[in-house]
């Protein structure tokens, strides 16, 4: 990859995983070991809400901290919701929207996320919005489509895109051990990008970040990252283990 001005990220989506023991363990026995340059790579972990303040507390390293959704709704009656403000509160300024499991198990339509996106970009978070095709579409020669679908209904919602990093995340690669080869995601990441540039602005479209997402590990982030549009990874399964240290060294090692 030529060097952009794009600095590289690296989130770890823990999902609905972990104890109070991996919690503390984790961040001690790994996160706080990385060795990472803030200014060439960013690292996140979105640990599961309950596992925050636990995470937060063993973090000294220059890791972030990202809740994995948001509610679109504030404080008041809305049982088993937690509030942006809380979010805030919690001096957390990263969040996801729009993961694939939020879409497909949850019901979230493509104006929920876009909706959630703004609520957070309002805010002054930085948020991980994740985009991608389901297998029988990308089969069916429809994943440019789906995935402006999902692009589009976020520009909707919002004009400002400084603070939108792009998740591009195949859903049939996700937890599967199928990773996108290099190619097919340097194309996809490379056709995202020519949306930026003409539905959003030339400045976004060199400027957003677009991670990519779906069965990464140590043995494929290298070759991944060495392509031209990638700039980053979306990591769930490996990122709540070691091999999430070499993810990161990755990242920092690529040209
Ligand atoms: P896996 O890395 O386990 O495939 O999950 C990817 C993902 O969904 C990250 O958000």
């Amino acid at each position: 990859r030529q060097m952009s001005a794009r600095r590289l990220m690296v989130g770890g989506n823990w999902k609905c995983n972990g104890t109070m023991g991996f919690a503390k363990s984790f961040p001690a026995d790994v996160l706080n070991k990385l060795k990472f340059d803030p200014k060439k790579v960013e690292v996140v972990v979105a640990p599961a809400a309950l596992h925050i303040s636990t995470v937060q507390s063993v973090l000294k390293n220059n890791v972030h901290v990202a809740t994995q959704n948001l509610s679109l709704t504030g404080d008041g009656a809305y049982t088993g919701e937690f509030s942006i403000a809380m979010v805030k509160d919690m001096n957390i300024s990263y969040t996801l929207t729009g993961h694939s499991e939020r879409r497909t198990l949850y019901h979230e339509t493509d104006k929920d996320v876009a909706k959630k996106t703004k609520l957070a970009v309002d805010q002054g978070f930085t948020v991980l919005a994740c985009i991608g095709e389901l297998l029988g579409e990308r089969e069916s020669g429809k994943t440019k489509d789906v995935n402006n679908r999902q692009l589009n209904a976020i520009r909707e919602e919002c004009e400002d895109w400084s603070k939108i990093v792009i998740a591009y995340e195949p859903v049939w690669a996700i937890g599967t051990g199928k990773t996108a080869t290099p190619q097919i995601a340097q194309d996809t990441h490379a056709e995202i990008r020519e949306w930026l540039a003409a539905n959003v602005s030339k400045e976004a479209a060199a400027s957003v970040r677009i991670l990519y997402g779906g069965s990464v590990t140590d043995a494929n982030a290298a070759e991944l990252i060495a392509m031209e549009d990638i700039d980053g990874f979306l990591v769930g399964g490996a990122s709540l283990k070691p091999a999430f240290h070499q993810i990161v060294e990755a990242c920092q090692n690529a040209k």
